[in-house]
């Protein structure tokens, strides 16, 4: 949805805006997933300090709940430990990414205590708070209550073991703990039992009218509000902000033993974190978080946190009295080569591991070519990602002024021009500039990098069609050629003026090159009679081997498993291996036919989502058969392939027709991987 609103502001001086990126988990490693988010966050607030406002980037470590308390445990070492050396490590990953926050704390800091104390007692004089008892799961040996991710158990629906306590894997079925079969407790493998405590919860309902309306008011995208609505239809529940000791957060006033919930203190994370900075730097707090405050507050998030930036965080903020965000920035999530990030494949990419190979502002400019204000899911193809980088990048932009460079140098000494050698490319330039703005203002950066590339595309074909290079070497052309050239350097300039939130390292050494700062005006004036620096090369191509040493290294690292976090979206469970059946005798074995098979055809089933009808040749008969490979083929990808097949498999009849035997396949919910023999195999040939 274009911002026609902030445009408009723009023009009236500085804006004051405060922006966040979600915090994250004090238990794991910084991934390109979350690294989305953070370009994507940076990028804007860089554009923002560009344009001359007065912007705060803020961030922190989350650093509650039970998963880092366990995680401690498991190490050895206490939890106030874990968060200061994961903070650490978070904090180098991402400046080294070029995330440049203004700071960046922690939540388990006194600043946060404070605010959440004042918070929640100021819901609690507003009656906003309810206490009662529950009755939950509870580890007898641990002592401690049990989330539903930490109950494992057989699926009451389909038998399959080894479930978590809300969701069946194997079959998708969802249930509450209480209905797994032969529960045991994820941590210590006890039986959990069913004990009462008493907990507080934030009496959300009573925020419906406000949130219907909030949600409508421009707040969030118009997709996401469609996505609240439904749940905001359903009807709103009270939200459970308690938990039980032993914990890692902030004890409850007046409450011995009660914690707040992580997610409670978590967007309270991001006030706290700008206190702190308020404190250091002289800023005025209430400037920015006043009820009747005229500063911008802006929350960039993954979809998957939305109920609790967009639903639960402006009510806790309209009881507590202070203002709400001006928007709630929603992306999707990251897939590389068009599937789920996968630790087996080697694209689930650690920011570490990324930037052993690779620079940073390959993956920043590749996320903003990519980026918009959407939700959708953006695609790393490591391939287009190599493509793209090397051609815009090295190809269009750098090469200007590579080209350009070595000819405005007389005598050693590199001077521009007196005046523009073809004032309406000049203009096309600066007149671009405003586009190029307001996509960046909202957020659709992909559309800002095709107008940044049409520049230099135009600046390219000036080149190409002046021929300076040709023109050196003609007698008397000297004018002409520093014109030219001298134009191409102004254009790289206005090239890498728009590409600065995007490319700071490499705007920095353009900067040193053209002797000037890079401000973005908003009229750009060109450099004349100008001096400027011997060019030397400011980034280099992306190299394919070191994409692929990346994928390599990240198959090799296969990271153990992350302890869960509550709530959390669980991206990062590596791919589970099933267990072995039982064994089988040589007898057994032999009595399945296993035969090579040429698939002659290969249709679409109607009303079918997972089958693909296949003809299978097998030496002079043919057998139909129904195979569950449609997420990963097309049909056609699969006429005159050789695979093997089950050919003394009983017929069964499916609501489709009847299946003849069966295909082998390797695969899980991440990919399919039909079998297939070397080639010279022969349909009909026994398989052993
Ligand atoms: O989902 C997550 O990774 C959370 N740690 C995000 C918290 S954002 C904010 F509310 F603190
Ligand atoms: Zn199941």
């Amino acid at each position: 949805m274009p911002d026609t609103t902030l445009a408009a502001d723009q023009k009236s001086g500085p804006r004051k805006i405060l922006v966040t990126s979600a915090l994250p988990y004090a238990n794991g490693s910084i991934h390109l997933g979350h690294l989305v988010e953070y370009i994507q966050t940076d990028i804007w607030v860089r554009y923002q300090k560009a344009r001359g406002h007065e912007c705060y980037y803020v961030c922190a470590d989350d650093a509650h709940g039970t998963a880092i308390m366990l995680k401690a445990e498991e190490l050895g070492i206490t939890p106030e430990a874990l968060i200061e050396q994961v903070k650490a490590e978070h904090e180098k990953d991402f400046a080294d990414f070029l995330i440049r926050f203004d700071n960046y704390h922690s939540t388990h800091a006194e600043e946060n205590r404070v605010f959440a104390n004042e918070i929640y007692r100021r819901l609690k004089n507003n009656g906003h708070i309810a206490e009662r008892e529950i009755t939950q799961a509870f580890d007898p040996e641990k002592n401690l209550f049990l989330a539903d991710r930490y109950i494992k158990g057989t699926c009451p629906k389909c038998k399959a073991d080894d479930q978590y306590g809300d969701n069946c894997e194997a079959c998708g079925a969802t249930y509450a703990p209480t209905d797994l079969l032969n529960p045991k407790s994820a941590i210590s493998g006890a039986t959990p039992i069913e004990k009462k405590s008493t907990h507080y919860f934030f009496k959300l309902p009573e925020f419906e009218s406000f949130l219907k309306e909030w949600t409508r008011a421009g707040h969030v995208s118009k997709e996401i509000a469609n996505k609240l609505a439904e749940w905001l239809d359903a009807g709103l529940q009270e939200w459970d902000i308690s938990r039980d000791a032993p914990y890692f957060g902030f004890e409850i006033p007046d409450a011995p033993g009660k914690y707040f919930y992580v997610w409670l203190d978590a967007p309270i994370g991001y006030m706290a974190s700008f206190k702190n900075l308020c404190e250091r730097e002289g800023i005025d707090f209430d400037t920015f978080w006043a009820k009747d405050s005229t500063a911008e507050l802006y929350h960039f998030i993954g979809k998957d946190i939305v109920n609790f930036h967009a639903l639960f965080w402006p009510a806790m903020l309209t009881s507590a009295n202070y203002r709400t965000p001006n928007k709630v920035c929603v992306h999707g999530f990251l897939t590389v080569n068009g599937k789920k990030m996968s630790k087996s494949r080697g694209t689930f990419i650690n920011a570490r591991n990324y930037l052993n190979f690779l620079e940073p502002e390959y993956l920043r400019y590749y996320f903003a070519a990519k980026l918009s204000s959407s939700v959708e899911d953006l695609d790393l193809n490591l391939d287009d990602f190599i493509q793209r980088v090397n051609s815009d990048v090295v190809g269009k932009v750098v090469n200007i002024a590579s080209r350009c460079a070595k000819f405005v140098t007389r005598d050693g000494d590199a001077t521009l021009a007196g005046d523009i050698a073809e004032p309406a490319l000049w203009q096309q330039a600066v007149d671009a500039g405003e586009t190029i703005a307001q996509h960046y203002e909202n957020r659709d950066f992909g559309k800002a990098v095709r107008e940044i590339m049409a520049v230099a595309d135009a600046a390219n074909e000036y080149i190409a069609a002046k021929e300076p290079w040709k023109l050196a070497k003609q007698e008397g052309a000297e004018a002409e050629v520093q014109a030219v050239c001298s134009l191409g350097i102004n254009l790289f300039r206005a090239l890498m003026i728009y590409l600065k939130p995007i490319l700071p390292n490499m705007a920095e050494q353009a900067s040193v090159f053209l002797n000037d700062d890079l401000v973005w005006a908003d009229t750009i004036e060109p450099l004349l009679k100008h001096r400027i620096e011997v060019f030397k090369p400011m980034v280099k191509r992306v190299e394919k081997d070191k994409v692929a040493a990346m994928v390599e290294a990240g198959i090799q690292a296969q990271p153990a498993q992350q302890t869960p976090q509550e709530d959390a979206a669980a991206p990062t469970t590596p791919l589970a291996v099933e267990p072995l059946a039982p064994e089988i005798t040589f007898d057994d074995f032999i009595k399945v036919d296993l035969r090579v098979a040429r698939i002659v055809a290969a249709s679409h089933v109607e009303g079918a989502s997972k089958l693909l009808q296949l003809t299978l040749d097998i030496g002079g008969e043919t057998r139909n058969v129904f195979s569950g490979i449609k997420s990963s083929y097309q049909p056609e990808q699969l006429e005159g392939r050789l695979t093997v097949m089950v050919a003394n498999l009983a017929a069964r009849k499916m609501r489709f027709g009847m299946s003849e035997g069966m295909v082998l396949a390797a695969g899980d919910d991440e990919g399919i991987y039909l079998l297939e023999p070397d080639s010279g195999a022969q349909p009909g040939q026994r398989v052993t």
